[in-house]
């Protein structure tokens, strides 16, 4: 019984990597991928005062643009700084699709509406830095997808709803800093777990306990 389980498992492992259709499909990353996605952020920005996004355009590839910042050698999209451009809008759940990004910082602009639940696919980011925007919503549960998240910054945004106890998985997460918002219950005790913790800032909400 065991082996012809291990046999199956290991007749669909060859198959899936022989398999251009699943690997794209499952793994569904290429620099095309990242393109598109990047394309998705900047359109739903709605007002761009300095008209940053001008820089956005063809005749550079995507890895010179503004902000972006690739790996060297497989030209995929690792870091995003978007902070201080006093931008206006939304933030694109295509930003999943940015599977190798490691920073998001979209500080100081007025981005509004939910993180997307999507952000959660993002298993290789470190630092998700969204600190004075106007989020609102709750902070998705889905975020304890992002398995090697050290630092998370969503201080001064209108963040509602209770603190997902899932974050108590992260197990390289260093700092949560969640001040001035209004967010509200209990402080899950999850957090007790997180054995990398180096600080908490959760001042100016609406906790109960
Ligand atoms: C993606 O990479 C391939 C192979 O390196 C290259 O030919 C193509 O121009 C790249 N496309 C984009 C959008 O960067
Ligand atoms: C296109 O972007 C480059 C920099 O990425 C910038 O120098 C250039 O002015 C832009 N072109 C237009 C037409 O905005
Ligand atoms: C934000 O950008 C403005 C210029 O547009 C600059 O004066 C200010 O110091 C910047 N703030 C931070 C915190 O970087
Ligand atoms: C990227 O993300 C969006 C929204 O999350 C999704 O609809 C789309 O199919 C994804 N894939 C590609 C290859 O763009
Ligand atoms: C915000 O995130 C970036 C990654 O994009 C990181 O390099 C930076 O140090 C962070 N900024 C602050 C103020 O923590
Ligand atoms: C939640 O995160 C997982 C990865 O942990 C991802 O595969 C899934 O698409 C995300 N769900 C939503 C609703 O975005
Ligand atoms: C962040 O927003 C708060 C409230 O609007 C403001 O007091 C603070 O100065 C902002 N931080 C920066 C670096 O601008
Ligand atoms: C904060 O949330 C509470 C309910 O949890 C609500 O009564 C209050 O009006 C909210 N405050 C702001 C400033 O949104
Ligand atoms: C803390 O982690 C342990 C081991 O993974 C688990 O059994 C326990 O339920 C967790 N505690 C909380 C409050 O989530």
């Amino acid at each position: 019984m065991a082996s012809s389980f291990a046999i199956s498992h290991l007749l669909f492992f060859i198959f899936l990597f022989h398999s251009p259709y699943l690997t794209s499909a499952v793994l569904h990353t290429s620099n095309a991928t990242d393109k598109l996605a990047l394309l998705a952020i900047k359109a739903e920005i709605t007002h761009d005062p300095l008209e940053f996004f001008t820089s956005w355009n063809d005749s550079v590839h995507f890895c010179g643009w503004p902000a972006v910042t690739c790996g060297r050698l497989h030209q995929r999209v690792t870091n995003l700084n978007l902070a201080n451009l006093s931008l206006v809008g939304t933030l694109s759940p295509y930003i999943s699709n940015l599977t190798f990004l490691k920073g998001i910082n979209l500080e100081l602009n007025t981005f509004h509406g939910r993180i997307p639940a999507e952000i959660g696919g993002l298993f290789r980011l470190r630092h998700l830095n969204l600190t004075n925007n106007s989020f609102a919503g709750e902070i998705p549960a889905n975020v304890s997808g992002c398995s090697s998240l050290v630092l998370i910054r969503l201080g001064w945004n209108r963040l509602t709803g209770s603190i997902p106890s899932q974050l108590g998985t992260l197990p390289k997460l260093e700092r949560v800093h969640f001040h001035y918002n209004n967010l509200s219950g209990l402080i899950p005790e999850s957090l007790g777990n997180l054995s990398s913790i180096k600080s908490f800032s959760f001042a100016v909400n609406n906790f109960q306990g």
